[in-house]
């Protein structure tokens, strides 16, 4: 049998090169191995978890989907759905949350950096986030999870949600890793933390035309050029330095680094190299992403189909974990 892979981005906003490079690559990859059978949701349960607006989310819920089809997610390939259409998920989730605790989910790192965003929404829901995670990999036995590094305390979640679930109840469900790809960490333009959706400045969105990348470039800090030595591993620099990696030869990587060290750089130069190579990856996601916005009825009948296959194949998980816990 195949191997299942899942995974899923949050329906709150445009997509950037983070979710990009951190998740869309891995996603890309997966579905083009045929080893594995490959399901991407998109998260939309998981954007109620931090405060939202009704009506950005119900158009958001479809133009993450249209964006997997831009960037070459396709649907002869993977299951492409919504979250929400399966109810599956929720049930699984109710029946995980039975084996873990709530000191335990108070600890984890991403659930206290979301209490300092939002300490006026400290919901049950977002206390839950990685348990509705591991019901959402776990209804599938889903085993290879393309995300980004930011998701690994939540994929360790789901493994112990699956240990505990085997020893007591008997089931036989995976123990799920992340998989990496080169971009697992996309650094924030600010030159501080991570590039997200959540901080102004920080990114760049896969819809940015070439004007923008190079505005939003502009105003990533640097130093005076005269700095020599090794590459700095943070700040605005380092960051850049970090990009420029991910998009250029190595060549042009190197001679930049050369030119740091040589205390001759000019990052203008360098930040034009870098939004070209940028927009030059974009390029092919942006006209793709025309085709799919022309042709609505298209991309209803593939959330359509995508939906219904993902419910037949989780139905199956949670009769069987409702046998073992004795609700069947
Ligand atoms: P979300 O929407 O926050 O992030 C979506 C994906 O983008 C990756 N990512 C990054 N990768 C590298 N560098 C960055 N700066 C960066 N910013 C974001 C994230 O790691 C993620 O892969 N909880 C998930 C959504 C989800 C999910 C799932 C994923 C819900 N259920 C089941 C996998 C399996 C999330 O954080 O989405």
């Amino acid at each position: 049998m195949k191997k299942r892979v899942l995974s899923g981005i949050r329906a709150n906003g445009r997509l950037h090169l983070g979710n990009y490079l951190g998740a869309i690559k891995g996603m890309l990859e997966l579905q083009d191995n045929s080893d594995y059978e490959t399901l991407y949701m998109v998260a939309d349960l998981h954007t109620l978890t931090t405060p939202y607006d009704v009506e950005e989310l119900r158009k958001n819920r479809r133009e993450i989907i249209i964006d997997y089809l831009a960037a070459g997610l396709d649907h002869g390939k993977s299951i492409l759905f919504q979250q929400s259409s399966n109810p599956y998920h929720i049930e699984l989730a109710y029946l995980f949350s039975t084996v873990m605790t709530v000191a335990k989910m108070q600890h984890l790192p991403t659930f206290k950096e979301k209490v300092k965003q939002h300490p006026e929404n400290v919901t049950i829901a977002l206390l839950n986030y990685p348990v509705l995670m591991a019901a959402d990999i776990l209804v599938y036995k889903a085993d290879s999870i393309p995300v980004g590094l930011d998701q690994e305390p939540h994929i360790e979640v789901v493994r112990e949600i699956a240990r505990r679930m085997n020893q007591d109840f008997g089931t036989y469900f995976p123990e799920p890793k992340r998989f990496k790809t080169p971009g697992q960490y996309v650094p924030s333009l600010l030159g501080e933390g991570k590039m997200s959706k959540s901080i102004e400045g920080s990114f760049i969105n896969l819809i940015d035309d070439l004007a923008t990348i190079k505005s939003k470039l502009a105003k990533a800090p640097t130093d005076s050029g005269l700095e020599g030595g090794n590459i700095p591993e943070t700040g605005g620099v380092g960051n850049l330095f970090t990009l420029l990696k991910l998009f250029v030869d190595k060549e042009i990587f190197v001679k930049f680094v050369i030119d740091y060290r040589e205390k001759r750089i000019r990052y203008s130069d360098m930040k034009q190299v870098l939004a070209d190579a940028i927009f030059a990856e974009l390029k092919p996601f942006q006209e793709k992403r025309k085709y799919f916005e022309e042709n609505p009825d298209v991309v209803d009948q593939i959330i359509k189909d995508g939906n219904k296959k993902a419910s037949e194949i989780a139905r199956e998980t949670v009769e069987e974990v409702k046998k073992k816990m004795g609700l069947l």
